[in-house]
């Protein structure tokens, strides 16, 4: 598997939007947007031949990849999500302050930031520290091309990422009333640098081939594929580079629980649950589907060991 990925590699435009027709319908309804999104097929190897970034692994289907989520702003609840998204459709005037130990700070519009990185689509295992997971056909960035764009500094070490606040979107974030408040919000997430420029790392922008609904984190996400799922944050308004390590909302709530690396480890178990194995999610089976062993690394190990060598992953886990 190789990470160096063509322009002409990409999978066929056919198969998901194309840059301008994405931006100029942004009114236009998410049905009209679904261009050709029946053409992905349940088994993901029909991609291989297109990307480097795939797995020969089927494909979790579409429903279930937008209608089981955690979107804690939202509900705890897996599938009320879907249902409380439906008027959150952000726009391309929706802002990202990019700021810190950066050249180019400023407050950067998803048009500015499509602008100037290229559509990719990545297919990736997601493995949720909960031990569910699932396979998913991203469309996005590759995160190093926004950070190349802001120009680090020699002092960047760390990136914060920080989700919309925002009760009236997010009923979530009033917590008490919806008898949960136990997160600090708003939602954070941290990356080491060189985390953050692995070419694995990804910015999400749709999936199978639609734009980002509101339930997977509009308009746009972070994923890392080797990484538990808590720390693919949704729905970014703030990136900020950090000469220090940041605190991310999950770690601050539960330190014991959940940490700063949150590298998929089959044999780090969550103190109350093993993450030995895993439930494959691919369709409304939900439950019903057998377990599969955890790979170390959620299986990216060849592209992302080095980066941990010679560090306790018991203790950083
Ligand atoms: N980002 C925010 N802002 N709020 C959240 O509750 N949940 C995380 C992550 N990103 C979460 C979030 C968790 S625990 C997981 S497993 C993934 O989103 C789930 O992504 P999905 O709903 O697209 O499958």
């Amino acid at each position: 598997m190789s990470n160096s990925m063509k322009e002409n590699q990409v999978t066929s435009e056919s198969i998901f939007w194309n840059r301008r027709q994405f931006i100029n319908n942004f009114s236009l309804s998410s049905a009209a947007l679904a261009l050709g999104a029946s053409a992905f097929s349940n088994n993901a190897s029909a991609y291989s031949a297109n990307t480097g970034f795939t797995t020969a692994e089927p494909l979790s289907s579409e429903y279930v990849v937008t209608h089981h989520n955690n979107f804690y702003e939202f509900s705890t609840s897996k599938s009320k999500p879907a249902k409380m998204a439906k008027d959150f459709n952000p726009g391309n005037d929706w802002k990202v302050k990019i700021s810190g130990e950066i050249e180019k700070p400023g407050d950067y519009t998803l048009e500015d930031i499509l602008g100037f990185t290229q559509d990719q689509e990545r297919i990736y295992r997601l493995r949720c520290v909960e031990a569910w997971s699932m396979v998913i056909p991203w469309q996005g960035f590759q995160l190093s091309e926004l950070i190349k764009k802001v120009q680090p500094n020699s002092k960047a070490k760390y990136i914060e990422f920080i989700t919309l606040e925002s009760r009236s979107t997010f009923p979530g974030q009033s917590g008490g009333s919806l008898g949960f408040s136990s997160l600090p919000w708003p939602y954070k997430e941290g990356l080491r640098m060189d985390e953050a420029m692995n070419p694995l790392t990804f910015i999400a922008t749709g999936v199978y081939g639609k734009r980002l609904p509101g339930q997977n984190g509009a308009p746009l996400r972070l994923i890392i594929p080797w990484k538990y799922g808590f720390k693919s944050i949704k729905s970014i308004v703030s990136i900020r580079f950090l000469d220090s390590q940041p605190i991310n909302t999950w770690n601050r709530s539960g330190p014991k629980e959940y940490g700063f690396y949150a590298n998929v480890n089959p044999k780090v178990d969550h103190p109350r649950w093993s993450q030995a194995r895993e439930r494959r999610i691919t369709d409304e089976s939900f439950f019903g589907v057998k377990k599969i062993d955890t790979q170390m690394f959620n299986g990216y190990g060849d592209q992302v060991a080095q980066m941990y060598k010679g560090m306790d992953l018991v203790r950083n886990f």
